[in-house]
């Protein structure tokens, strides 16, 4: 049984699917043991508690620097026994130290086709608005392994959304969380539990 850890900021839609495809049966061979946020006002933190999964607020602003804010996450992953750290909207860039440590066991869900509209500053709402000026005619998200840089790991699944003449940021945020991250965020840990990926040659690659 594959312990998963899901780090969180905001509301949650993304850890919802997780457990919702866990209670499905369409994740199998894992659970999640522990899930943490950055932020207290999280509703992340509901869903998780309404799940009965065990949940905890490990805020920056309660230490005295970085660096022990990032001792007491890395202590609180240790303690839940993780195996996978599932970054799901978690808008804290994670330390080399805890990278380190889970190399090739921290995944992180993207709102676009990386590498389109990823790196330092795209997150959120953001990247659809890019996404909208630039004119692009399809997005997507993309689920991939979490390495020193931001957005450049090792890339598990990617899935197409199509834009609309429509579209403002919030319904191609809407559209690409249903038709994409909801979809491959839970397929990515059923392959990982499985022991489905591999890293090879700093590519990720999943096994039939
Ligand atoms: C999701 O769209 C996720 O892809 C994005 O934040 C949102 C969190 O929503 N993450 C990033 O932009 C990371 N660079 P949620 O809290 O409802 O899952």
């Amino acid at each position: 049984m594959l312990n998963v850890t899901v780090l969180v900021s905001g509301g949650g839609t993304n850890l919802q699917a997780i457990i919702d495809a866990m209670e499905a049966g369409r994740i199998r061979n894992a659970r999640i043991v522990r899930v943490i946020s950055n932020n207290p006002g999280a509703y992340a933190l509901e869903r998780a508690a309404k799940a009965g999964v065990d949940a905890a607020c490990i805020s920056p602003k309660d230490y005295p620097g970085r660096p022990a804010y990032y001792e007491a996450l890395a202590d609180a992953l240790r303690e839940a026994g993780t195996d996978l750290v599932v970054l799901a909207g978690f808008m804290v860039v994670l330390p080399e130290t805890i990278i380190r440590e889970y190399r090739g066991r921290i995944i992180n869900v993207h709102p676009s086709l990386i590498p389109s509209f990823c790196g330092t500053g795209f997150y959120g709402l953001k990247v659809h608005e890019e996404a909208l000026k630039r004119g692009v005619k399809v997005t997507g998200a993309t689920v991939h392994f979490v390495d020193e840089g931001t957005d450049t790991g090792p890339i598990i699944l990617q899935k197409a959304v199509e834009v609309r003449d429509d579209d403002t940021p919030e319904t191609l945020q809407r559209r690409v969380m249903e038709d994409a991250e909801w979809q491959i965020m839970p397929q990515a840990i059923d392959l990982i539990a499985g022991g489905r990926v591999e890293i090879r040659d700093g590519r990720a690659c999943v096994m039939e």
